[in-house]
C-alpha cells in the first residue's frame, strides 16, 4: 500500500441524541447499519451512505453517493474524527477495516473514527472504481513491447549510452499510447464522472459529512496519511474556520503539487524551501515526482547497512565480514545480471526493471527488509540465475496470473488486479496542473537526469502513475491551488519520518513553515513511508495527548523509533542511523 495501507472509519452514532442527528434542518440523514461483508468483515463496525452535489458548484449535474464506515469511540465520545488512508484511491472502508484498533488507539478511544470510499474508489461509492479495460489481457495487449510491461532497462545511472537511446526511441510510442488511454477512460463507464473525481470534492465530502454528523459549525477532526495530506492540506486552508485537530502524516508538499508537473524533474532550489513525494498505490500523490525520490538512495543505505550490520545469521545475502559496500555490489551484480538476461531474452520472468521496482516497494517499510532479505531476495538471485521453478516468481515479481508485469497502479488492488484500475492516476491527475504541451521526451530526459544525479537506483522505475498526467485529458470541475498559509481555528500537527521514500520531509516542513504558528512539526527519527511505518511510542503518546486533551509538542520535536523494535535480528533504527553519512541524515 505504499502511500496507502492504512485505514478509516465512519462516524458517530446516527440515531440517538442531540448530538448526532441534524435532522432538525431537515437535511440528510445517515442510516448507520451492518456493513457489507464483501468490503468490510468486522462486524463491530457501521456503515451508511450519504448523497452529496456531483458538483457543489452546480447541483443540476445530479448526485453522487458516499459509501462511510463508523467505528465507535470507545470511549467517552467527543464527537468525529476523520480518516484518509492515501493512495489516492485507498479505500477508506477497507481500511478502517483492517486498521481500527490502531486508529481508536492513536486517538485515546474518543472519537467516532469516520472514513468513506472517495469518488472512484471501491464499488459501493458512486462513482465507483474507474476501469479503462476489460481485463488485464486487453491491457497487456495494448501496452504489447512496450515499457509498460518489461520496465526500463538500464543499468546503474543510465550509464550505457544505448539504454538512453533505447528510452528516447519509446517516448513517441508512450506518448500515443498514454492519450490514447485517457481517451479509452473517458469512454469507460465511469468516463462522465472523471471530472467529478479529486480532492477537492473529497474535502468537500469530508465537510458534507461532518455537517450531518456533528453539526455545521462543529470543528472537524481529521487524520490524513501519504495522499490524505494533500486532502488535509486542502481542508485545512479551504476551511479554516472548521479546523479540529488534524494530524498530516507523510507529507505532500501541497505547493509544489499546484504549480508544477508531476512528471518533470524539480530542480534543488526548491529543497531550500523543503519539501516531499510518494507513490501510487503507494500512492501517491504528491509534488513532482522525481523530486520525491530524494531520499531513496539513503534508504537503500539504510537497508545495505542494516545487513552489513547484522550479518550472515540475519540476512542471507551477507558473507562474514561484509560492510555495506559488500551488500550492495552483490545487489548491483543481480541487476546486472538480470538486465544482461533480458538483452538475451526479453521474455524471462525478471527483468532488473522488476527487481528495482520490487526494491523501491521496500524502501516503504522497514519492517519487511528482514523478510525481504531472507526470504524474498535470496528467491529472486535463483530466479536471475535459472535456478527456480518458473511459478516462483509469481508473488515476487507482482506480475498478474498471465505472467504480466504488474504495476504500482495494480499493486494497491491486488484482490482486483484481474481488472486494472485506473483510480489512482484519474484522481491524481484530475487535481494537477493545466496540460502544458510536455512531451514524453521531456519526461523520459527528466527520468534520466533525476536517475543520473538524484535517485540512482529508483529514478528509472516505470510504470508510475504520476507520469500519466501530463497526457491525461481531464481536470477536476474545482481544484484548490492556495494560499495555504491560512490562519487555522485550531492547531494541527505535521509529521514526517526523516528519511521517507514518497513523502520526503521537506514536505512536511513547507506546510508547516506557511502554517506557521498554525502548525507544529514533529520528525520521527527513522526511515519509511509516514511514521505508522516503524514504531515510536514518543509520537503515539504525542497523538494521544493531542487528540485527547489538545496538548501540542514543542515545535520541530524529534521522536525516536522505539529501541526494540528490530529492523534485522540484534539491529535497531538507532544502530542504522548511526553508520549513515551525516551528510545523508
Ligand atoms: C465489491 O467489491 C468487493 C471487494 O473488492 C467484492 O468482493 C465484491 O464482489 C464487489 N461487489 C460487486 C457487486 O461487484
Ligand atoms: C477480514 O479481512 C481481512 C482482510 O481484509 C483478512 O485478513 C481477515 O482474515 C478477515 N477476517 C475474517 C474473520 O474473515
Ligand atoms: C455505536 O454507538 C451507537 C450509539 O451509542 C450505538 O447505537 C451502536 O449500536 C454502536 N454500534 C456498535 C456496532 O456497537
Ligand atoms: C472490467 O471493467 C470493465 C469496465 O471498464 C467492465 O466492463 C468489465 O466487466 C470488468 N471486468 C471484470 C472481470 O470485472
Ligand atoms: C504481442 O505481440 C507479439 C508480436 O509482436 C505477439 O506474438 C503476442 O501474442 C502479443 N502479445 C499480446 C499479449 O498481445
Ligand atoms: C551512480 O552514480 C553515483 C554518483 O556518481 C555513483 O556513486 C554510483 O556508483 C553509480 N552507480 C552505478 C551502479 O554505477
Ligand atoms: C525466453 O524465456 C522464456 C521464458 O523464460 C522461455 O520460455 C523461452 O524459451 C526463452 N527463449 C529463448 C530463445 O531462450
Ligand atoms: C510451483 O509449482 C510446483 C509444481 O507445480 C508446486 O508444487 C509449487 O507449490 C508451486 N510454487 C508456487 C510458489 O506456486
Ligand atoms: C500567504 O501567501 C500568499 C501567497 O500565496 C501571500 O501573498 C501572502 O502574503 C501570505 N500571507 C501571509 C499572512 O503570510
Ligand atoms: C515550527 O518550526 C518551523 C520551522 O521548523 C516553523 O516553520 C513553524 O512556523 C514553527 N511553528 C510554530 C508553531 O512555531
Ligand atoms: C491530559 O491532561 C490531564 C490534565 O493536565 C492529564 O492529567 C492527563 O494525563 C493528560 N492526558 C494525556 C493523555 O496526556
Amino acid at each position: 500500500m505504499e502511500y496507502y495501507k492504512l485505514f478509516i472509519l465512519a462516524l458517530a452514532y446516527a440515531s440517538t441524541v442531540s448530538y448526532a442527528a441534524p435532522s432538525h434542518d431537515g437535511g440528510p440523514q445517515i442510516q448507520w447499519g451492518a456493513c457489507d461483508p464483501s468490503v468490510v468483515n468486522d462486524t463491530s463496525l457501521s456503515c451508511g451512505f450519504l448523497e452529496v452535489p456531483l458538483d457543489y458548484q452546480d447541483p443540476s449535474v445530479g448526485k453522487a453517493r458516499l459509501a462511510l464506515i463508523k467505528a465507535n469511540a470507545t470511549g467517552e465520545r467527543r464527537g468525529s474524527l476523520f480518516f484518509n488512508p492515501g493512495g489516492p484511491g485507498g479505500s477508506g472502508l477497507s481500511s478502517v477495516n483492517e486498521n481500527k484498533d490502531l486508529l481508536l488507539g492513536l486517538s485515546g478511544g474518543v472519537y467516532d473514527v469516520i472514513s468513506w470510499d472517495p469518488r472512484g474508489v471501491g464499488n459501493l461509492t458512486i462513482p465507483g472504481e474507474i476501469f479503462c479495460f476489460e481485463d488485464l489481457a486487453d491491457y497487456a495487449a495494448f501496452f504489447n513491447s512496450t515499457i509498460e510491461l518489461t520496465g526500463i532497462e538500464e543499468t546503474g545511472n543510465f550509464t550505457d549510452p544505448a539504454d538512453i537511446d533505447a528510452l528516447l526511441a519509446q517516448a513517441p510510442i508512450m506518448q500515443k499510447k498514454y492519450e490514447e488511454v485517457g481517451q479509452k477512460c473517458l469512454n469507460s463507464p465511469n468516463g462522465k464522472f472523471l471530472k467529478y473525481v479529486g480532492t477537492a470534492a473529497a474535502v468537500r465530502d469530508m465537510v458534507s459529512i461532518a455537517n450531518v454528523l456533528d453539526g455545521p459549525s462543529a470543528p472537524i477532526n481529521f487524520v490524513g496519511i501519504s495522499y490524505g495530506t494533500l486532502i488535509g492540506s486542502w481542508f485545512v486552508n479551504m476551511f479554516p474556520e472548521r479546523v479540529g485537530r488534524v494530524i498530516l502524516d507523510g507529507v505532500i508538499d501541497p505547493v509544489v503539487f499546484a504549480t508544477q508537473e508531476e512528471a518533470l524533474v524539480r530542480h534543488f532550489s526548491i529543497l531550500v524551501l523543503g519539501s516531499i513525494v510518494s507513490l501510487i498505490l503507494a500512492g501517491i500523490a504528491t509534488q513532482a515526482f522525481p523530486g520525491s525520490l530524494i531520499s531513496t538512495d539513503t534508504i537503500y543505505k539504510a537497508l545495505i547497512t542494516g545487513c552489513a550490520l547484522t550479518g550472515p545469521s540475519g540476512c542471507a545475502i551477507a558473507s562474514e565480514g561484509d560492510g555495506p559496500l559488500d551488500i550492495d555490489a552483490k545487489i548491483q551484480a543481480l541487476l546486472m545480471a538480470a538486465y544482461d538476461a533480458t538483452k538475451l531474452n526479453a521474455s524471462i520472468p525478471l527483468t532488473s526493471g522488476d527487481i528495482r521496482i520490487q526494491l523501491f516497494s521496500e524502501m516503504y517499510s522497514p519492517s519487511d527488509w528482514s523478510n525481504f532479505m531472507n526470504e524474498e531476495l535470496p528467491q529472486i538471485i535463483q530466479i536471475v540465475n535459472g535456478e527456480a521453478p518458473e511459478n516462483t516468481s509469481q508473488g515476487l515479481s507482482r506480475r498478474s496470473k498471465n505472467g504480466i508485469r504488474s504495476n504500482l497502479l495494480a499493486k494497491r488492488n491486488s484482490d482486483q488486479d484481474e481488472n486494472l484500475s485506473f483510480t489512482s492516476p484519474a484522481i491524481d491527475c484530475a487535481d494537477s496542473v493545466d496540460l502544458r504541451g510536455t512531451t514524453m521526451e521531456e519526461v523520459f530526459k527528466g527520468i534520466i537526469s533525476t536517475t543520473q544525479s538524484t535517485a540512482h537506483l529508483f529514478g528509472s522505475s516505470w510504470p508510475i502513475l504520476f507520469y500519466r498526467c501530463s497526457f491525461w485529458p481531464v481536470r477536476s470541475v474545482e481544484r484548490y491551488q492556495g494560499p495555504f498559509n491560512k490562519t487555522l481555528a485550531n492547531k494541527i500537527l505535521v509529521v514526517s519520518s526523516i528519511l521517507d521514500p514518497a513523502t520526503p520531509l521537506p514536505g512536511a516542513e513547507t506546510v508547516a513553515r506557511l502554517l506557521g504558528t498554525s502548525a507544529v512539526l514533529v520528525r520521527q527519527n527513522g526511515f519509511g513511508h509516514t511514521t505508522n511505518s516503524e514504531p515510536s511510542s514518543c509520537l503515539k503518546d504525542i497523538s494521544i495527548a493531542y487528540f485527547t486533551n489538545g496538548t501540542l509538542p514543542a515545535n520541530n520535536t524529534l521522536c525516536e523509533v522505539d529501541a526494540d523494535f528490530e529492523v534485522f535480528s540484534g539491529v535497531n533504527t538507532a544502530d542504522i542511523l548511526a553508520q549513515l553519512p551525516s551528510s545523508d541524515v
